[in-house]
């Protein structure tokens, strides 16, 4: 019986068949990307039309050292593209006009169900592009979008690559306080929504929160003109024994029907076409100082890495059906639902619910339903399903499975063993993808044929991507070891900069280690050279994959009336990897209570959104704090998890406080 220490081949029947076959074509190939970039990527854009050919010469041009000047990455400089273009009208062109691009199964087995083809899925693009620029939205304009897992928001995200404006998409699970911030700090023109979404049983009404959101943005000093609204909510409801009529809040000046807006446009849109570092989207990820950062992708670049990881790491090939459980309004969705997929000719899945519902088993349903080859999912999910033991898993085949992918955070070798035996049935392949909002795909991954995989390693970095580990003096670390995990040199697919603030990108990713990017991760190499992804070294958590900053959350927490401090950690937990455990001091005279405790879980629903929502709570009447007035964070985790080994204390401006947090943490956590 395989162990979790054991170290798993790739199967037989996958390394026949793979692009990669086995370690050494792996390495070989990985070299050449390593030792000539150019080369290697140049190759690799000849699949691809590009109205204005690349030179060559100025093929990469880059500066990672801030001392040297400004960080610059350029990929392809000179090139002219349309990824619009690259995705839809090339693949139509190729002879994949009636291939579906996408299954789109809805949130209840019994609502209706819908594959587009490229040829429609073009159509339906154009048609929306041209509904964009009767709008006005014009080459380089930011457009939000807030929408559900629908087949409108992979129509909007090419109708804006098209046209060349920026789209910024924000999670359908933000509030409405993190949604007004993000079109400010963008300035968006236009917001694109729909009325609203089941999610499981709950009806989510996603108008009346834009609504919202659109006034905050205006008292913070930007408008946002228009705003195009799918009938989603309407339409699923229809089919529906329990229909629920909503109200839908309308604003006649600024508010129009997505499916009025459609109606009389053309189905053709000549693109526009892009330099190659011409941005394509911006997408926001948390900040450790708190205020959320626009992470800034561009034309080219993005396009060789979307398209070169998702063929080599999921092994696709032209008839398979690839399913990413993401959401789109995270990079993993970006990428891997709709960029990657789209720019090799896939047919992937496009999922609206909840792994949960109307059972525990839908996600085994929804594999079979489709054939899926390749499933692509988190660790916080599968340690969700796992709960529910064999039962469902039994009630259906998977036997199309292929590949087995992991994103998001560190996987767990329980959750590894679990996934690799009940859903690979010990003859899938495992990749679990180490990547970033910032690196655009994966920077270190297994491929299928080729990596020999241990549970809860990463493994080997992708073509191109060169990790080093340095040490706390910037010292790099060869060969076995721990450190911070850092790259000197780009890929085509890494971030350019940080919207409209490139000083911060600068500070952000290039100034603890002059000459290289900072992940902000830890990572330890073993004998064999393989990446074990350590977790955050900076003060961001991981909860249930969604990143976030304990500056983020504390401001909020302190901007309740009567609370004077608040410290935020991370703590264990089963399913969500990690949790939020917070200390609060409250004003002097206020006393703490269950009232309290709900109204700050309610306010950090409203201010990030619900998966942010705090575990714990408990009263710290004073923080640990050093003589010069740091808080000592890691005596608050050792409260957090109960464990009284909390070492060297002498720099505590009072050493009492640990006795009386301890004696503070609630009962029943
Ligand atoms: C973490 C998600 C370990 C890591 C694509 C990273 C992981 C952050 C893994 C980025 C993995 C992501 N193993 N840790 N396979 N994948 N992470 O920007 O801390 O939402 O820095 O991008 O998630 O999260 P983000």
């Amino acid at each position: 019986m395989p162990s979790e220490t054991s170290i798993f081949q790739p199967p037989v029947n996958i390394s026949r068949c793979s692009y990669i076959c086995n370690l050494e074509e792996y390495k070989k190939i990985y070299l050449e990307s390593i030792n000539e970039p150019e080369k290697f990527w140049s190759k690799i854009a000849e699949q691809f039309h590009w109205e204005t050919s690349y030179n060559h010469k100025s093929f990469l041009s880059y500066n990672f050292d801030i001392s040297k000047g400004p960080i610059h990455i350029k990929w392809m400089e000179g090139a002219s593209t349309n990824l619009c273009y690259n995705l839809l009208d090339r693949n139509v062109k190729n002879g994949h006009a009636d291939k579906i691009a996408f299954y789109w199964e809805g949130n209840h087995p019994d609502d209706y169900s819908k594959g587009l083809t490229y040829r429609k899925l073009l159509e339906e693009v154009c048609r929306f592009a041209n509904v964009l620029k009767t709008h006005g939205i014009e080459k380089g304009d930011r457009v939000s979008i807030y929408m559900p897992m629908i087949l409108e928001l992979p129509i909007a995200m090419l109708a804006c690559a098209r046209i060349g404006a920026v789209h910024s998409i924000v999670f359908a699970g933000f509030s409405s306080d993190a949604l007004a911030e993000r079109m400010v700090d963008c300035k968006a023109k236009m917001l694109l929504t729909a009325d609203g979404v089941w999610r499981g049983e709950k009806p989510l009404f996603l108008k009346a929160l834009c609504d919202d959101a659109l006034y905050k943005a205006e008292i913070l000093g930007h408008k946002v003109n228009k705003c195009i609204v799918v009938s989603h909510f309407k339409r699923v409801s229809e089919c529906r024994q329990d229909f629920q009529s909503q109200n839908i809040p309308w604003n006649e000046d600024r508010d129009f029907w997505w499916h009025d807006e459609m109606e009389d446009k053309e189905s053709a849109c000549y693109p526009e076409w892009m330099a190659a570092e011409d941005p394509l989207f911006m997408l926001y990820t948390s900040g450790s100082t708190g205020k959320p950062k626009g992470v800034l992708h561009t034309t080219a670049g993005y396009l060789l890495y979307a398209a070169t990881t998702f063929k080599y790491v999921f092994d696709y090939k032209p008839n398979d059906v690839f399913w990413c459980t993401a959401d789109i309004g995270w990079i993993t969705g970006h990428t891997y639902v709709v960029y990657g997929p789209l720019s090799n000719g896939a047919t992937s899945v496009m999922f609206e619910g909840t792994p949960f519902y109307p059972d525990n088993d839908r996600y085994w349903q929804i594999i079979d339903k489709y054939h899926v080859n390749q499933f692509y999912t988190a660790p916080t999910a599968i340690r969700a399903l796992m709960k529910f033991g064999e039962e469902p898993v039994k009630k259906h085949s998977l036997n199309t499975l292929r590949v087995l992918g992991s994103v998001g955070e560190p996987i767990n070798p329980e959750a590894w063993m679990w996934y690799y035996r009940n859903i690979g049935k010990e003859k899938c392949s495992i990749v679990d993808t180490f990547w970033q909002t910032e690196t655009g795909g994966h920077v270190i991954t297994p491929l299928p044929g080729a990596t020999p995989l241990k549970p809860g390693s990463a493994t080997l970095p992708f073509f191109g991507v060169e990790p080093i580990l340095l040490d706390d003096g910037g010292n790099e670390i060869q060969g076995e070891g721990e450190g911070f995990l850092v790259f000197s040199r780009p890929w085509p697919g890494i971030m350019r900069t940080i919207f409209n603030n490139h000083p911060r990108f600068e500070s952000t990713y290039f100034s603890k280690f002059p000459g290289y990017y900072c992940t902000g991760d830890g990572a330890r190499r073993d004998t064999d050279g393989y990446f074990w992804i350590t977790g955050r070294i900076d003060d961001m958590l991981n909860v249930s994959g969604h990143l976030m900053s304990t500056a983020e959350v504390e401001a909020v927490l302190t901007e309740h009336s009567k609370v004077s401090e608040a410290a935020v950690v991370s703590r264990p937990h089963p399913i969500k990897g990690e949790s939020l455990y917070c200390f609060i001091s409250p004003n002097a005279g206020e006393s703490f209570d269950r009232k309290m405790i709900d109204d700050l879980k309610k306010l950090v629903r409203e201010r990030i959104g619900p998966f942010a929502q705090p575990d714990v709570i408990q009263c710290a009447p004073n923080l640990p704090k050093t003589r010069s007035g740091k808080i000592m964070r890691r005596i608050l985790r050792k409260v957090a998890t109960n464990d009284r080994d909390i070492g060297d204390t002498s720099t505590l401006a009072d050493e009492n406080i640990v006795e009386v947090l301890f004696a503070n943490r609630p009962e029943n956590i």
